[in-house]
Parts: C-alpha cells; sequence; structure tokens
C-alpha cells in the first residue's frame, strides 16, 4: 500500500515493491513518527490550517493507534512501504476523510527527517545512561584494587609496577570522554527539522516554533533543504559509537590477555563464559571476543554512511534510506555491548598475587633502582647504563635485581647501601608514584573522589 499512486498507471513490480520499502526496518520508529504527527497535527489546528475538532480527533485517534500499537492489538503490517505510509493509511481507516488531512503542510522527507532525529537523540541519552552504569561498575572494581599490583607495559612487554585500579582508571577516563562526545553530539542535533516540507518549506503559515517546542528541541532548524539533507548528527553518532567500541575493544584484548592460561591475571565468571564442544577443560572469554570482533561492523556502520552520503546532491535522495538498517545494527550491538560489559567486570575474578608476582618479575624496578643512584648524585644517563649492566648480569644468572647481595650491588655502584632494597620493593615502586595521575594509592584514592563526584552529577 503507497501513498502516490494517483500519478502512475501501471502497478510497480514486486520486486521493486520489496527493494524499495523500508517497513521492514524503519517500524522501530513509530513511536517517534506518530508523536511527530501529533505535534503537526496539533500545530495545524492551532494555526487555523485546519479546523481545530478536526486536529483534536487526528491527535486522540493518533494516541490510540501508539497505544494499541504497544499494546499488541495493532500489529506493523509489511505490506506498507514504510512507518510513515501505515500510521497514516491506519489513521484514514479509523477516522475516514478528517485523517487525510494529518498531512497537510508536510512531506515524508521532514517526516523522516524529524522521526529520525527524536530516534537518535532518544538512543544519545540511552547510550550515556549505559556508559554511566558502566563506569560505576569499573568504578567499583577500582575501589577494590587501589592496592592489588600488576605489571604496567609498553610494546606488552613488562615496563613499571602499576595497580589494577590504576589500569581501569585509564579506561574511565576513556568512557568519560566518549560521554563528553555524545552530550555534544545531543546538543549539536537537537534542532526541529519539521517543516522544512519536501525540501522549500510551505505556503502554510505553520508555526515551527511550536512543533519545535512540543518536541523538545532547542529550535527549529534554519535551512529547509539542509534540514530534509543532513545527516551529520548521525555520523557524528556513529562515530560517537565507533570510538565506544574501538575503547570496548582494547578492553576485550587485554581481558583476553589476562585470562589466557599463560597470564591468568583474571578469571571471567561463568555467566560470561562458554565452554568448547570438544575440549571439556576449556573456558573461553567469547563476550570479550565478540565486543572485539563486532567493532568491525561499527566502523563498518560509520563507514558506509559517510560513503552514502558523500556524492549526493541537495536534498532528499533515496539513498539516504540506507542510513536505518546499519545505524540501527550499530546501535543495538553498541548498546548490548555496553550492557554486557558491565556484567561482566563486576562479576570478573582478579588473581592478586599473581598479578603482583608478575609485576614483580621482569625488571619492572629498574627504572626506580636508576632513579636511587641519581637521588645519591649521579646523573641520570649514567645510572641508567649501571642499572642496564646490572640487569644483563641477573639475566645470565636468572634472577631479579632485589636477589642481588649488597656486595654484588656495590660492584656495579659504590654509592649503593641496605637502603637499595626498599626503595626498590613492589610498595615503594607504586606508592612512591605521587605525580598527579599515577598510581600511588594516595593519588589513586584523590582521582577516585574526582571519579564519584562525577558520576553523582
Ligand atoms: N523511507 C524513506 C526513508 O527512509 C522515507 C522518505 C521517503 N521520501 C521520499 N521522497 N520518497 O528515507
Amino acid at each position: 500500500m503507497k501513498l502516490w499512486g494517483g500519478r502512475f498507471t501501471k502497478e510497480t513490480d514486486k520486486l521493486v515493491n520489496d527493494f524499495n520499502a523500508s517497513i521492514g526496518f524503519d517500524k522501530r520508529l513509530y513511536k517517534q513518527d506518530i508523536e511527530g504527527s501529533i505535534a503537526h497535527a496539533a500545530m495545524l489546528g492551532d494555526c487555523n490550517i485546519i479546523p481545530k475538532e478536526e486536529s483534536e480527533l487526528i491527535v486522540s485517534e493518533l494516541k490510540n493507534i501508539l497505544r494499541d500499537i504497544e499494546d499488541g492489538n495493532l500489529v506493523i503490517d509489511n505490506e506498507y512501504e514504510d512507518i510513515h505510509t501505515f500510521v497514516e493509511a491506519n489513521l484514514i481507516t479509523r477516522i475516514g476523510d478528517v485523517g487525510k488531512k494529518l498531512h497537510t503542510g508536510r512531506s515524508r522527507n521532514d517526516q523522516v527527517a524529524l522521526d529520525m532525529r527524536l530516534y537518535i537523540r532518544s538512543m544519545i541519552e540511552h547510550t550515556n545512561l549505559l556508559l554511566k552504569e558502566f563506569l560505576e561498575a569499573l568504578l567499583k572494581v577500582m575501589k577494590e584494587n587501589i592496592n592489588t599490583f600488576m605489571p604496567g607495559f609498553t610494546h606488552l612487554q613488562k615496563a613499571q609496577p602499576i595497580t589494577l585500579a590504576h589500569h581501569l582508571g585509564a579506561y574511565f577516563e576513556m568512557f568519560v570522554r566518549d560521554r563528553g562526545r555524545l552530550e555534544d553530539n545531543y546538543k549539536r542535533m537537537n534542532y526541529c527539522p519539521l517543516g522544512a516540507g519536501a525540501l522549500a518549506g510551505t505556503t502554510y503559515p505553520l508555526d515551527r516554533d511550536q512543533t519545535a517546542k512540543l518536541l523538545g528541541f532547542t529550535a527549529p532548524t534554519r535551512n529547509s533543504l539542509d534540514s530534509v539533507s543532513d545527516r551529520d548528527y548521525l555520523i557524528e553518532y556513529l562515530s560517537d559509537l565507533s570510538i565506544i567500541m574501538m575503547h570496548l575493544s582494547r578492553l576485550s584484548e587485554e581481558i583476553c590477555i589476562w585470562n589466557s592460561n599463560e597470564y591468568g591475571f583474571t578469571e571471567i565468571d561463568d555467566a560470561y563464559s562458554t565452554g568448547s564442544s570438544i575440549m571439556p577443560q576449556k573456558k573461553n572469554p567469547d563476550i570479550a571476543e565478540l565486543v572485539r570482533g563486532k567493532t568491525g561492523r561499527v566502523y563498518g556502520a560509520l563507514v558506509s554512511l559517510l560513503t552514502v552520503m558523500k556524492g549526493l546532491p541537495l536534498a532528499y535522495n533515496k539513498d539516504m534510506q540506507e542510513d536505518k538498517e546499519l545505524s540501527f545494527d550499530a546501535i543495538d550491538t553498541v548498546n548490548n555491548s555496553i550492557i554486557l560489559f558491565t556484567g561482566m567486570i563486576v562479576t570478573m575474578k582478579f588473581n592478586e598475587n599473581r598479578m603482583k608476582d608478575s609485576a614483580m618479575k621482569g625488571f619492572t624496578n629498574a627504572t626506580d633502582a636508576a632513579d636511587y643512584l641519581v637521588k645519591h648524585g649521579m646523573p641520570f644517563r649514567d645510572a641508567h647504563r649501571v642499572i642496564g649492566e646490572m640487569v644483563l648480569y641477573c639475566l645470565d644468572r636468572n634472577i631479579s635485581l632485589s636477589d642481588l647481595t649488597l656486595d654484588e650491588f656495590k660492584e656495579f655502584s659504590e654509592i649503593f647501601d641496605g637502603d637499595i632494597y626498599d626503595a626498590i620493593s613492589l610498595e615503594t615502586c607504586v606508592d612512591a608514584r605521587l605525580t598527579k595521575g599515577a598510581p600511588g594509592p594516595e593519588r589513586m584514592r584523590e582521582a577516585i573522589n574526582e571519579y564519584e563526584k562525577y558520576l553523582s552529577e
């Protein structure tokens, strides 16, 4: 069923109908479509473009349609071209000729632009809320692990000791920035395209300020051609989502490494792991792997939409219908990934002994040993060379720096004294890192206080 049969003498080909139709996926916009129509109809009545009683009848019947869909009493029928056609046709079936007045001064071009904006606006808020819940979970784990030592890495080689709270704190920062991006996106996109018509506005005296206000927008959009052509806000949202996935994917990769038999830093809860059909001993980190894997399809949506839009002349072109399936898929993927991650991170067990043991090995205290010499007057470059030679000496003997006797220390430099052992202990190496942003527990507690404040705002 279509809205535009008048000018045609032949039926469209069945394959053309199927290829052209969007109802299979845009049915998820039913609520936004009806809310937009309610605002439009109310404004038409207030501006005397249609009689007030008719506008009221349209509004009340649109509310009935919404209720019937939500109660399951009205099933969205895939025989219609799109959700806009379905709602309007249903309205006409219910209230006859009055229903035919709803589309006065409106085009599906501004209608679909509005529906998508309303939907994406609510999704931006939803993703932001899910990220907040995820940050709450992350902060809980951080608070429990201010003194859980682990090696920090560069090049995936042990570098310097840190704590789990500090490591997860790095992700906390990333997701705070992601939320900021969503908030910026919201501010920039919250303008109402309704009333732009097909492309050039309309000759009816529509009150665009009224509809913008009714629908919770900051203001109406300023150029009708841009209003129906713009999908920037959606591209921005897909790029926000891509960055979120990139962050989740990095954390996924780390969790897979930490969960490996060789590392054994973590154990993922049974509820978030799966087994092997052949190897009975297996417990695999599938959720982390899937989130890492699904990052590709979210990037794909971003690149697809950028590509769809890049050659389009103004204003509306049917290519733009392609904005929906791919972004709906990306939105569902990201929101579900965040929800799963929230559950996984709070149920994960961390093997503190193993992490500490790993942090003590691999010469993670070599920088601190060099700093010891510097504090006793040796230039850093010389200290670096001395400790490097000591590391080589230890490697040959398969021991750590702290296994050396004081006599051995002194063979490398007379500066060394009995307090070297304390200076290069794991606890000192971490606790003494007190610059702002460093893993020392004092600093970490300060950061955690700030994070708590941020989450309570
Ligand atoms: N299903 C269409 C879309 O998603 C609705 C707009 C149709 N407008 C048009 N001029 N054919 O883009």
